[in-house]
């Protein structure tokens, strides 16, 4: 329907107009509501036809809002066909379709206190109230799931459809019978009432769906992607017995109808909102309960939003938003509808975790062991709340798996407190002017040709003296982690290193600080403190001194074992690699970078150098710390890695796990615990799950253990 062309030039004028950029519009307002029109009509297509949207929620619902806005303004712009003239449809051609008793309707959205206010205004002016009156507000959580419409009859669920167009609906009573949250029978008729429609949201808790997941992996079944696409499609399972498979709970919202023998309308004799739950929950329904509130006025309503946007993730379902209600069903009746939405009600959406942005330009960065990152540069873009400008590419692999290419149109996202990243490119964009991105060759700081060993995922600079990773190693060598020199920056280093006063980590140790009082910005008590707190660094424990030189594989809990295993830094000259076969838990890997490094004379002469401008190189009491972590969420249990990781290397992976009190296996026993599995896992998952008692998890899930 849409040609490549098309879809470019219509994604380059949504970005347009949501910049709000009314210079490219002179003849507006006839010309920006066509626009709009437009575009919405194209990514409804892009969204609910193709399965493959193009903008973020978040941006489509902005776009939704402008062209409200200006039909709003203009009502002879409203044509029949406008996006805003009807509800999403998501109407399937397997089940039969049936007519909703009142219209399914969508809810408008809001996305900050402001927005909640100026709703309470309007409900103000509609039902002609006075400004300073208080309206009450009952907030509950917006289930992200799929909508269902179930009719009772004489007490008996005769009907279960989905919301379908908001008009007519997909029939799937089968579906709705076997959801268990959903009563067969409920007595209605002790209230007088004939006939119901209630209105809910089918969802699965999210920890039943990661556990679900992990029987579909044990089974070699794809994972699903998400809970919501998982609710939403088991709704319109074929196969009740699929659809009982699921663990769907339906959550009952709102009475969309409810009528006595004769046909009178019976919701207003609940008179509240919060009364009308309060019958539902006692007729056998689960409705939102615990997690809703009775707010006096909309600034506690904006109160509770903002409090649950904090703690959505720690939530057991998935929700997008809240949404808030006015309690008076009176007050209700009095603002009405219209075609989209009823006008008592709003949702509150919580920050986008998704967004499209353009890929400008990769940077590669060089690490502390000559390690090559490549990083992605964006266009900036709003993202939960903060500005993303770059995210990493973490190695060339990733690149090429993802197929991204300079100039792509990328969707990035952003979970939780997780790192940004890409999730993909928007190929479908592209004009032919993006271009492959080339990874170097050379080392970008030192022009040394780039190695990649066996076991890396990532390509290294192996010039030690490459001066980007000599700067790495001195920003290491201060961090909280390793020396923890009390106010000594990143910033800090960065400048000295330019200035030449740091070339080597010895430097740090004799820095001209008469020099440094004189530079700008910096003074002579600042100049002090950083002398002070250098000096304290000297007297660090030997454990932080080996972590803080940078010894490739060389991790914090690593450096303790070896820390309890010598009385001096310089001991580990005579250490052979079958010296590390007698401590436990040190792999062959790190054996010989350590053992590689202390047999490097540049590097003892480095150590000798520190020693004698004080830095402290012998063991004392505070080495013998516990090398394990006992209070880690992972404390006493065997993992092992297989297939291949996404999101980070296997070394990472196991350093993680490491510090989350585990101990790394290489292989599949009756005494491993867990097995963390990433793409195209082989025997060893098949010889995990033939075994029955190992933990299987996807990298997303182990990620969210150490989570907690
Ligand atoms: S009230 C007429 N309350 O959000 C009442 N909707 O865009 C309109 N949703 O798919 C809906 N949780 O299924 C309402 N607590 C809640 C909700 C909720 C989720 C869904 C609803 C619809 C969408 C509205």
């Amino acid at each position: 329907m849409y040609s490549n062309k098309d879809k470019k030039s219509l994604t380059e004028l949504s970005k347009n107009l949501l910049k709000g950029d009314t210079s490219l519009f002179p003849e507006a307002p006839e010309k920006q509501a066509a626009d709009l029109q437009k575009v919405l009509v194209f990514h409804e297509h892009q969204y609910y036809v193709l399965n493959n949207p193009l903008i973020s929620d978040f941006e489509y619902d902005q776009l939704f809002k402008k062209l409200e806005a200006i039909e709003k303004a203009h009502p002879e712009l409203i044509s029949s066909d406008s996006p805003t003239q009807r509800v999403s449809n998501d109407l399937t051609e397997r089940f039969n379709t049936v007519p909703h008793t009142v219209p399914m309707l969508s809810l408008n959205n809001s996305y900050n206190a402001e927005d909640l206010k100026d709703f309470d205004e309007s409900i103000k002016k509609l039902c002609l109230l006075p400004e300073d009156m208080e309206i009450e507000y009952v907030v509950e959580p917006k289930f992200d799931g799929g909508s269902i419409a179930l009719i009772y009859e004489d007490d008996q669920l005769v009907r279960g459809a989905t919301r379908g167009n908001g008009v007519k609906g997909d029939e799937m009573t089968a579906n709705a019978r076997v959801i268990r949250s959903v009563p067969l029978k409920a007595e209605f008729s002790k209230h007088g009432i004939q006939k119901a429609e209630m209105r809910g949201e089918v969802v699965i808790r999210k920890d039943v769906f990661e556990k679900m997941n992990k029987e579909r992996l044990k089974k070699g079944l794809e994972p699903f992607a998400n809970p919501r696409n998982t609710a939403s499609g088991g709704l319109r399972m074929k196969d009740p017995k699929e659809a009982s498979q699921r663990g769907l709970v339906a959550f009952l919202y709102t009475i969309g109808y409810a009528a006595d023998k004769d046909g009178n309308d019976m919701i207003p004799s609940f008179r509240t909102h919060e009364k009308s739950m309060q019958v539902l929950g006692e007729l056998g329904f689960k409705v939102p309960g615990e997690s809703h509130k009775l707010c006096k006025n909309i600034e506690e309503a904006a109160a509770f939003c903002a409090e649950w946007e904090a703690k959505r993730e720690s939530y057991e379902y998935e929700i997008d938003g809240m949404v808030v209600k006015v309690n008076d069903i009176a007050l209700q009746e009095k603002a009405g509808f219209t075609s989209h939405h009823p006008r008592w009600a709003m949702a509150y959406k919580f920050k986008a975790k998704q967004a499209t942005t353009k890929l400008i330009n990769v940077e590669y960065q060089v690490g502390k062991v000559g390690a090559i990152t490549p990083v992605a540069k964006l266009e900036p873009v709003a993202l939960a709340g903060v500005t993303i400008r770059s995210v990493s590419l973490h190695n060339e692999e990733f690149i090429t798996e993802r197929d991204l290419h300079l100039g792509d149109t990328v969707l990035v996202e952003r979970a939780g407190d997780v790192i940004p990243y890409i999730v993909k490119a928007m190929k479908d964009l592209r004009d032919g002017s993006e271009t492959k991105i080339k990874f170097p060759t050379n080392c970008p700081s030192c022009d040394t040709v780039l190695a990649k060993p066996e076991g890396e995922a990532k390509w290294q600079c192996t010039n030690y003296d490459c001066e980007a990773q000599v700067l790495q190693r001195a920003i290491h060598h201060i961090s909280k982690d390793a020396m923890n020199i009390d106010g000594f920056g990143k910033s800090y280093v960065e400048r000295f290193y330019e200035l030449g006063l740091i070339k080597s980590l010895a430097d740090i140790y004799r820095l001209d600080y008469e020099k440094i009082a004189a530079l700008e910005g910096f003074g002579e008590k600042s100049a002090m403190n950083l002398k002070s707190a250098i000096e304290k660094a000297k007297q660090q424990p030997i454990h932080r001194l080996l972590y803080s030189l940078s010894v490739h594989h060389l991790g914090k809990k690593v450096s303790q074992m070896l820390a309890q295993n010598i009385d001096h830094v310089l001991d580990l000259q005579s250490w052979s690699l079958e010296t590390f076969i007698d401590i436990k838990d040190i792999g062959p890997k790190v054996a010989e970078n350590v053992v590689q490094f202390f047999s490097d004379e540049k590097n003892i002469a480095l150590l000798k150098e520190m020693e004698s401008l004080g830095v402290n190189l012998t063991q004392m009491d505070d080495d013998k710390v516990k090398a394990v972590n006992e209070d880690g969420p992972l404390f006493g249990k065997t993992i092992l890695f297989t297939g291949k990781l996404q999101i980070m290397g296997r070394k990472e992976a196991q350093e993680k796990a490491i510090a989350a009190g585990a101990q790394n296996v290489s292989s599949v026993s009756g005494n491993l615990n867990i097995l963390v599995v990433g793409e195209k896992a082989g025997s060893k998952l098949k010889k995990a799950q033939a075994l029955g008692t190992v933990e299987i998890y996807t990298e997303e899930e182990f990620l969210s253990i150490l989570d907690g």
